[in-house]
């Protein structure tokens, strides 16, 4: 049954714009942006909704990539009492749509020009049917590699450029007495280096076929064994206390030289610059080995809310959102780039200039693809059958053999 049943239908159809547009803007924000580059983001919103006159109740959920605040979501929506924005992105905003819980903010899309300023790629994911379900906040990439410069330097290691010579340099570090690879076990971390390797070692069209069109043969292929190998060789690069680590205490591994490497997307840098680390001289960024770029965009999606002070607060929301200004101080601080194409980038730094880049490259030979660890590529029943996969792959001593054998049947049961 529709959840849609179950709460209050009457609000936002009954109430005119006119009263909206009088109402003191209210928000509570449901978001899980709570390590110290995320919440001096996320502080840019806040000020700026408070400085147009919004008051904000701020709902964070700790737990990195989401997966806690996506189960108290659903408790607040089954209860009736949604909240009134929330950080959302990927088919998962269809999935709500679908629902019947989600608030139309098209008017503010049409007023503000939206199709205008923001890539298909981008705008597609923000669309239900016919109408504007979710404002855009950046775009993150995935596929990255972090590295404490001065650790490098002193093992006369460079940033790799494919995945042997990560792992000879990590064989390196490691005889050397330095963890190698900073890595929180955590479900979605796994996920996070899987796809990279997995993009690496097959390349743009092998992670199509395999993550956006779960192509079978692809799911059992050898290259799909010789993905869960480098993992398994991974595993051996992390230290013995990573079971349930957060990820920025894992990047905090990296600014301290206790670990030389991190694969995690690009809040790892906002993480870096709010320690006060700069790009190319105390931490370096490269992409990881092989071609192609994988994108993850934070969105907001507002939800069917009583109260014309609630609807007010979601306006000013996603017209801040998707505002220039809030686009460029945020993503500065975020580690992303804007999802808007008008944002000039001279005062972001170097990493943000390479993705900026790559993507644009990507995206014009095909080879710019959504993150499946991230919930941009697929229904979270699909990506949760993969995860759970690759990670108890991980997390035992599984052959890449049965590994395979493991995500076939997962991913048909998943359909
Ligand atoms: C989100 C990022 C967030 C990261 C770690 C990702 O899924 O897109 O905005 O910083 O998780 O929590």
């Amino acid at each position: 049954m529709k959840i849609k049943l179950l709460i209050a239908a009457s609000a936002a159809l009954s109430i005119s714009f006119s009263a909206i547009a009088k109402a003191e803007p209210q928000a509570e924000v449901l978001h899980w942006w709570t390590s110290g580059g995320e919440a001096k983001s996320v502080a840019v919103l806040q000020n700026e909704f408070s400085s147009r006159g919004g008051s904000w109740t701020d709902m964070p959920v700790a737990g990195g990539g989401g997966d806690a605040a996506m189960t108290a979501l659903r408790a607040r929506v089954l209860s009736g009492n949604a909240p009134t924005a929330v950080q959302l992105k990927g088919p998962a905003i269809q999935e709500w749509y679908e629902e019947g819980v989600l608030a139309d903010i098209s008017s503010v899309a049409e007023a503000e020009g939206w199709k205008n300023v923001l890539p298909a790629s981008i705008a597609n994911h923000m669309k239900c049917e016919d109408t504007w379900c979710a404002a855009p906040v950046n775009v993150h990439r995935i596929d990255w590699i972090w590295a404490n410069a001065a650790v490098l330097a002193e093992n006369g290691i460079s940033m790799p450029t494919s995945w042997d010579e990560f792992n000879a340099s990590a064989t390196k570090l490691q005889k050397a007495g330095i963890t190698p690879l900073a890595h929180g076990g955590q479900a979605w971390q796994d996920a996070t280096v899987f796809e990279a390797v997995a993009l690496g070692i097959g390349g743009p069209e092998f992670f199509r076929k395999a993550f956006l069109e779960l192509d079978k043969d692809t799911l059992q292929s050898d290259t799909m064994v010789a993905v869960f190998d480098q993992m398994r060789i991974m595993r051996g690069f992390v230290d013995s206390n990573f079971s349930g680590r957060d990820w920025n205490l894992a990047t905090a591994m990296v600014m301290n030289g206790e670990a030389a490497f991190q694969i995690m997307g690009d809040w790892a840098k906002g993480e870096f610059l709010a320690a006060g680390k700069r790009p190319g001289i105390d931490f370096l960024c490269t992409s990881t080995p092989g071609d192609g770029f994988l994108y993850n965009v934070d969105s907001f999606a507002m939800f069917e809310v009583d109260g014309t002070d609630k609807q007010a607060g979601q306006l000013l929301l996603a017209e801040l959102i998707v505002g220039k200004n809030f686009q460029k101080v945020f993503n500065m601080n975020k580690g992303s780039i804007p999802a808007r194409v008008d944002v000039a980038l001279d005062d972001f730094d170097l990493c943000a200039h390479i993705s900026a880049q790559d993507m644009a490259t990507s995206n014009s030979n095909g080879s710019l693809l959504p993150s499946y660890a991230h919930g941009m590529a697929l229904r979270g029943a699909q990506s949760g059958a993969i995860t759970d996969v690759v990670t108890a792959h991980f997390n035992s001593d599984m052959s890449s053999n049965d590994a395979v054998e493991m995500l076939l049947k997962a991913v048909a049961n998943s359909m």
